[in-house]
């Protein structure tokens, strides 16, 4: 099929939606490294609209397909491609792409599903649940008993982040909201408190409330998706020794940090960049994927692939995450 017409979106300005277009390309084939995936669902990620927007930190080269971590059948493989055959159900992390009926991907961050794990409840998994993974056992190094504070928890990341920072053991999860009434939500994933992130003077309204529901402990570990005002109440919400890590700026602004509240509380912020672990570190992708689809096979972990669109409705998509009107994970589906 390799050469054959396929439909792809196409973007060709950034940050202008009347230049972007559902279009007939030829079908590419896999060079050595790569793996050609039918497409059967893509997320539409928070990233695929800074990158449209012209302003994550990599700007793809015009035209491009949008697209990071679709899932699908494996359609073909590179010459020296040995980690999938043809026919294998797979979560492929491409760069970009997966908003097209067939997707490039390279083959060493191409992951095998379980049979258990249907494509929609894949598609929910990808660019959240590795990155969740990541942030709270390599960068936050969860200790079981630890009290978590997941910030963003309504979103794909934070949904992941509080059932597994339950299923690895924490000893309390508390999920940062926009508003009271999302927490049920979350309860049902595991969650134990929560804390309000709207309004002003977050910088102590955050604190205040992360001490009255941990008994004044504070949090061990935050997951931090939001950025911003939400940050800055964080980090006075974290207890002694503990560990930030920061993922995103959902809010919209970049905080900064004076040094002295590492120094004082003894705390640690770091930061989490999924790419770069799944190019340095495969071998800890591969790991992360096995324990989460574990975890999966199990049925410890509720998917929420709530709203799927075809091809031709990608903006549709686009405006279901923009709008914050979504209840689950957005997909486009070819
Ligand atoms: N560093 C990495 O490797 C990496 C990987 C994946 C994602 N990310 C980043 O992580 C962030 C979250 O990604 P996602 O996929 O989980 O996004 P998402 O599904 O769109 O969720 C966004 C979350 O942010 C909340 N939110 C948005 N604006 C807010 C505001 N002004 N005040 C309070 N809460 C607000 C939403 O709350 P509501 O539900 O109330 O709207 C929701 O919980 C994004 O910035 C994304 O780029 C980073």
């Amino acid at each position: 099929m390799t050469g054959a017409a396929m439909r792809a979106v196409r973007v060709f300005a950034f940050n202008d939606r009347s230049k972007v277009a559902v279009c007939d390309l030829p079908t590419p084939t896999p060079q050595p490294g790569e793996v050609l995936v039918e497409v059967k669902a893509a997320p539409v990620n928070y990233v695929d609209l800074v990158t449209m927007r012209g302003e994550y930190q990599f700007k793809p080269e015009l035209p491009y397909t949008p697209g990071k971590g679709p899932v699908g059948v494996v359609a073909a493989v590179g010459p020296d491609v040995d980690r999938v055959t043809i026919g294998d159900r797979v979560l492929a992390m491409a760069e970009y792409g997966g908003y097209a009926e067939y997707c490039l991907a390279p083959a060493a961050q191409t992951y095998r599903l379980p049979d258990e794990v249907g494509f929609f409840d894949a598609a929910d998994m990808s660019l959240a649940y590795d990155t969740a993974w990541m942030a709270l056992i390599d960068r936050a190094r969860l200790q079981a008993g630890d009290r978590v504070l997941v910030l963003g928890a309504t979103g794909a990341v934070g949904r992941a982040a509080v059932q597994l920072a339950r299923a690895l053991g924490a000893g309390q999860v508390v999920v940062g909201v926009s508003s009271a009434d999302r927490f049920p939500e979350l309860r049902r994933l595991g969650a134990d408190d929560y804390v309000e992130v709207a309004g002003d003077r977050l910088r102590d309204t955050i604190r205040d409330r992360v001490l009255e529901v941990t008994g004044g402990h504070g949090a061990d570990v935050v997951v931090d998706m939001l950025g911003g005002d939400v940050f800055d109440g964080a980090v006075r919400a974290v207890a002694w020794r503990g560990r930030l890590v920061v993922v995103g700026f959902a809010t919209g602004r970049i905080p900064t940090l004076k040094m002295n509240y590492p120094l004082l509380k003894n705390i640690e912020i770091s930061g989490l960049q999924i790419s770069d672990y799944r190019k340095r570190l495969p071998e800890r992708l591969d790991e992360c994927f096995t324990n989460v689809f574990e975890l999966a096979k199990r049925g410890a972990l509720t998917f929420q692939p709530a709203e799927a669109f075809p091809l031709d409705e990608w903006h549709r998509g686009l405006e279901a995450l923009e709008s914050r009107s979504a209840r689950g994970r957005v997909l486009l589906v070819p």
